[in-house]
């Protein structure tokens, strides 16, 4: 049977190479594995060229863990943090920070609103004792793209810190260490590198992680416990993910054989206006606009049709072969199609005829949200 093609934020639909890679065992305390593990971290850094300033350190678990990681072993206890809120993956922010006894500060946004520079400029303004800024690059919530390069500037020079969460957006939307200041990004091995989901990530300033230890109320989340032994060992502290490491190494040999990042947002970018232009045609209309709408996920809002129901049409569009991804708005009812994963326009094209004939069967006459 074929695998469905994955059209959300993650797991993706991989490639057939990165699935193969999984089928040797490894182990852990093994020269080659740690050879693998290393190789992986180096390339991580320098699609960021940040092999001068930044290291890699990667933690076993989804996104959220080495999000909480990074929040948890770089802030200090007496930290205070900015976090402008568009969006789902902003608020998880806020509850990581709020569970970690952190004092958070919330600039609130509209979900389909870009984070605003100036107003986090005036809130670091008016708030000397707010020491970092805890920033979603491409909030996967709606599919909005933060305006990263110039909150980081603000950010730096106001003298504050920044910690990015770039889960949806590394590997494919251009961040470079050497002119974007951050002290930390974290991303996971299951988004735009198209690896298997179960590795994190962390990529942090060497000075800044140095001066981490302790920190961390956590021990399987502590960043700076993590990087040091494994520093020292070239091992990881506990059991690691190895299938996923071998399958990440082998979707970034992929990826640097196919052009690297510039290539991966083309195709990304080819396949959001596939998705974007096939729906428009058909009457839906995307939440966010066109101009800060990020090439990764699209938020369509839910036709007004009384016919149209999410799940009739996920089970419909599923049984063609695609998976579709609710909304994740908290005012209006839509769904989200991804355009991240080993897929082309081409298959995009097949989705979007999958979903215009899945509602055509359900009665769906009007695809419109009003
Ligand atoms: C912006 C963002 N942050 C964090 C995460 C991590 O979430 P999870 O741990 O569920 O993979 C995701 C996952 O899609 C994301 O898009």
């Amino acid at each position: 049977m074929q695998d469905p093609i994955l059209l959300t934020p993650g797991p993706l639909t991989t490639s057939l190479a990165t699935r193969m890679a999984m089928l040797n065992d490894w182990g852990s305390w093994d020269e080659a594995f740690n050879t693998l593990t290393a190789s992986v971290r180096r390339d991580l850094v320098d699609i960021v060229d940040g092999v001068d300033t930044h290291v890699c350190v990667p933690l076993q678990g989804s996104g959220a863990f080495a999000v909480e990681a990074a929040l948890g072993t770089l802030i200090p206890d007496h930290g205070r943090v900015l976090v402008a809120d568009n969006g789902a993956y902003c608020k998880r922010i806020v509850r990581i920070l709020e569970r970690l006894g952190r004092e958070v500060v919330v600039l609130a946004h509209a979900e389909d609103a870009p984070a605003d520079p100036a107003r986090i400029d005036a809130a670091l303004a008016a708030d000397p004792r707010i020491t970092h800024v805890a920033q979603v690059h491409c909030e996967t919530g709606a599919g909005v793209l933060n305006p990263l390069s110039d909150i980081a500037a603000v950010v730096a020079a106001r003298g504050r810190r920044l910690i990015v969460d770039a889960m949806s957006s590394f590997g494919a939307l251009p961040i470079d260490a050497r002119s974007l200041p951050f002290d930390a990004l974290v991303a996971a091995s299951g988004k735009c590198l198209e690896g298997p989901p179960g590795m994190g990530f962390v990529i942090a300033r060497r000075d800044v992680l140095e001066a981490a230890g302790g920190h961390s109320r956590s021990l399987a989340l502590d960043l700076h416990d993590q990087w040091t032994y494994m520093e020292a060992t070239g091992q990881w502290r506990f059991t690691p993910p190895t299938h996923v490491v071998a399958a990440l190494r082998s979707a970034l040999d992929q990826y640097l054989a196919q052009g690297g990042r510039p290539a991966r947002l083309a195709r990304y970018s080819a396949n959001c206006a596939a998705l974007v232009d096939g729906m428009t045609a058909l009457g839906f209309r995307p939440f966010v606009e066109h101009g800060v709408q990020a090439p990764i996920i699209v938020t369509f809002l839910a036709p007004a049709d009384p016919a149209y129901d999410f799940k009739t049409m996920y089970r419909r569009v599923r049984d063609m072969g695609f998976v579709l991804y609710p909304g994740k708005l908290t005012t209006v009812d839509s769904f989200r199609v991804g355009c991240m994963g080993d897929i082309d326009p081409a298959i995009i094209g097949r989705a979007v005829a999958a979903i215009r004939d899945s509602l055509t069967a359900m009665g769906v006459r009007r695809f419109a949200p009003d």
